[in-house]
């Protein structure tokens, strides 16, 4: 008999959820910037080449925080191409995806795009083939008030006040071997270390982020975090993790279980961190910077013309399965709510995104979309602690799956409270029987639910097959919930204090 329990109580709390989770990412490959972000010439774009109907899509997912404008790009990247009169800015090789970068858009415009969109950069600096020198330069140039030759070159480039970017990540990956300038972990934690020194030097109000590894199955995974942490402790405020789920052998279950590695990995990468802090005695607490995560693997092994502008790379079509996927990782994160305080959805727009777009044309939702969405809609507040015992199943790479994957989030005034479930049972309902205590005077407000969908259904600029559907409302029995589950099913119920 599969079940499902839960027990919720308002005094038990994981954490406060930072808006910042609900991150996203746009770097300079494929179409993310040219012909998704910014068009010039589309008959959406407004005068600076920014595409409005995109952005309206953007908001409306409700991400506040973008970071830019790498990814494996960055570490290649001289920032200096890309800024002044976009007629005199160079052409370049860019190796990281083997195409050719035009630079007509740069800091400039992705600071002040992200000042349209009321977003909040996070901006990576070039620890590969860079240096900390240029780092901090770049960190006057966006953050310094004037007076000095880059601040003043911003001035002469059209933006008069600093921009005042908060947060940056030390590089990409750099335990990768891919990554252009990768290090070994000794070398990295020195050059981040460096980096970070001289940037707040510049700018004292600033955060950093330090490479992290770049996936669980790294072998240097532990070791990493161990040396260039204790390298670069004093000069950074988070690690970052990446994790994207891959499907290789279309097999069902055990792609809907990959949710239970992004449980393992924020767990493991919180004990490197706490590792460190408590081998060095320190007062200091690290948190982690979830800076690319998603499902990726629909666009593996795609080919396109080596070295053309903006080609159509990575460009996932996901489907109905991912979504289910997607929303376990986010459960995932909001679970971890206390540590995870950055978690960017890699990526936007177009590569590996839930936004698509034609170049000249519509611009149009994936399916993972929306458990996003729904997620940076209604799970702000606080996390609270999700005591859970559900039925379990196995598959050829894990054991002890829950049947049932859930978080859930109490406003921040109190009075509204989501719970979110993934039904990963490829057959049948399952009834949530979620215990609510200390909520007395709420009722159930919503059920909205992804469901009945084919595993393989996929959206459309012209049909939106996998999209939310509003279902009964939930049975409320004093403090007894009992919530019915489809098959295969990702879901959100909302409660509201109404007395
Ligand atoms: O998001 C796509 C790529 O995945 C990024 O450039 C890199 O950081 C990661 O390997």
């Amino acid at each position: 008999m599969k079940y499902a329990k839960l027990t919720l109580c308002s005094e038990y709390k994981t954490g406060e959820i930072d808006r910042r989770v609900f991150g996203s990412f746009i770097e300079h490959l494929g179409r993310a910037v040219y012909g998704g972000i910014y068009e010039p010439g589309h008959p959406a774009a407004d005068e600076n080449g920014f595409r409005t109907d995109v952005a309206a899509l953007i908001k409306e997912l409700g991400v506040p925080l973008v970071r830019y404008p790498g990814g494996n790009f960055v570490s290649g990247y001289n920032w200096e191409d890309g800024i002044g009169p976009a007629h005199l800015r160079p052409r370049r090789l860019e190796l990281a995806w083997g195409t050719t970068e035009p630079n007509t858009f740069g800091t400039d415009e992705f600071l002040r795009w992200c000042a349209f969109l009321g977003i909040e950069p996070m901006m990576a600096v070039n620890l590969g083939t860079g240096t900390p020198d240029g780092a901090r330069r770049l960190v006057e140039y966006c953050n310094h008030p004037g007076g000095t030759y880059y601040s003043d070159l911003r001035k002469k480039n059209g933006t008069e006040k600093p921009y005042g970017v908060k947060l940056w990540c030390l590089g990409n990956e750099m335990d990768g071997t891919w990554q252009m300038g990768h290090k070994d972990a000794a070398e990295y934690g020195r050059a981040a270390a460096e980096a970070a020194k001289l940037m707040k030097w510049t700018d004292p109000s600033i955060e950093t982020v330090l490479c992290g590894s770049s996936g669980w199955g790294m072998s240097t995974f532990g070791d990493w975090e161990a040396t260039t942490l204790d390298i670069a402790y004093d000069h950074v405020d988070y690690v970052s993790m990446h994790q994207y789920h891959g499907n290789g052998d279309d097999y069902l279950e055990n792609f809907l279980a990959k949710g239970v590695e992004t449980e393992g990995f924020i767990k493991s990468v919180i004990a490197s961190l706490d590792f460190v802090q408590g081998k060095r005695r320190s007062k200091k607490r690290i948190d982690v910077s979830f800076d690319e995560w998603n499902v990726w693997y629909h666009s593996h092994g795609a080919e396109f013309e080596k070295w053309c502008e903006a080609p159509h790379i990575l460009e996932d079509i996901y489907n109905f399965a991912d979504a289910l996927v997607v929303g376990t990782m986010m459960n995932a994160i909001l679970r971890h709510a206390d540590r995870v305080k950055i978690a960017c959805l890699a990526q936007l727009v177009n590569v590996i995104a839930p936004i698509m777009t034609e170049n000249g044309g519509r611009a149009w939702k994936q399916t993972i979309y929306y458990p996003f969405y729904f997620a940076s809609r209604y799970a702000g507040g606080t996390s609270l602690l999700t005591l859970s015992d559900t039925s379990k199943y196995d598959t050829k790479w894990y054991s002890d799956v829950p049947d049932v994957d859930m978080s859930a989030v109490m406003s921040e005034d109190g009075n509204e409270l989501a719970i979110f479930a993934v039904n990963r049972d490829l057959k049948d309902a399952i009834t949530l029987e979620a215990k609510l205590l200390e909520f007395d005077g709420f009722a159930v407000t919503k059920h909205i639910a992804l469901e009945g969908n084919d595993p393989e259904d996929i959206n459309t600029a012209d049909e939106q097959k996998v999209s939310p559907v509003e279902k009964e409302l939930p049975q409320l029995d004093g403090m007894q919930l009992k919530a019915k589950l489809s098959p295969m099913s990702w879901n959100m119920i909302v409660l509201r204090r109404i007395k």
